[in-house]
């Protein structure tokens, strides 16, 4: 009984230390489009605690893949962010110079697109294109580096995590050719 009530105190107190998974304060963005400055976001702000789930909905066009995009610094070429702060579990994502952003998103960060199938390259094996992740941000890992991708799969709920390693976008689903026969 003490134990657990030490645990609680232990994780109550921990979550209060954690630096928010996401805080954006007084964001503006803006996108530079036929020799005009286009205002997006104007004034942004959205907490997100560590271990929160966060849904952002509004009218299409009202600029939340901006938001999105402007967070893990992926904005379009005219696109810029003209005032305000960035923050990802604690670290000051306007602040990193093109190294850390790098390393930062391949160890930290994600951006799951609507249509994530569409991201894959349909001209490489899926398992190719998930051990070039691992082989530029974990190059000092051992030989082998199909290793880790499929280790990596496996913690999905994918019921053949080596599959994947064979396959590419464009692959006929078996038994195509005995339906148009
Ligand atoms: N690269 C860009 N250049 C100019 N305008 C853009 C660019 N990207 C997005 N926009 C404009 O920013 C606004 C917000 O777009 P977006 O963030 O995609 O909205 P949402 O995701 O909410 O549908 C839209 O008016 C869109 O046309
Ligand atoms: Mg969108």
């Amino acid at each position: 009984m003490i134990e657990a009530d030490k645990m609680r105190e232990h994780v109550v107190s921990t979550s209060e230390a954690d630096p928010a998974a996401l805080d954006v304060r007084d964001l503006y963005v803006s996108f530079h489009r036929r020799g005009r400055d286009l205002p997006v976001l104007r004034g942004v702000s959205v907490h997100i605690g560590a271990g929160e789930t966060y849904g952002l909905v509004g009218e299409s066009g009202c600029g939340k893949t901006t938001l999105v995009l402007a967070v893990v610094r992926y904005l379009a070429r005219n696109g810029s962010v003209d005032a305000g702060s960035i923050s990802v579990d604690g670290d000051d994502v306007l602040a990193f110079d093109e190294e850390s952003l790098r390393k930062w998103r391949g160890e930290r960060v994600s951006m799951v697109y609507q249509d994530p199938a569409s991201a894959l390259n349909p001209s490489m094996r899926v398992g190719d294109q998930l051990a070039e992740v691992f082989a530029i941000t974990k190059p000092c890992l051992p030989l082998m580096p199909r290793i880790w991708p499929v280790k990596a799969c496996s913690a999905l709920p994918c019921p053949t995590p080596v599959r994947p390693f064979a396959a590419t976008r464009s692959s006929s689903p078996v038994g195509s050719n005995s339906a148009s026969s």
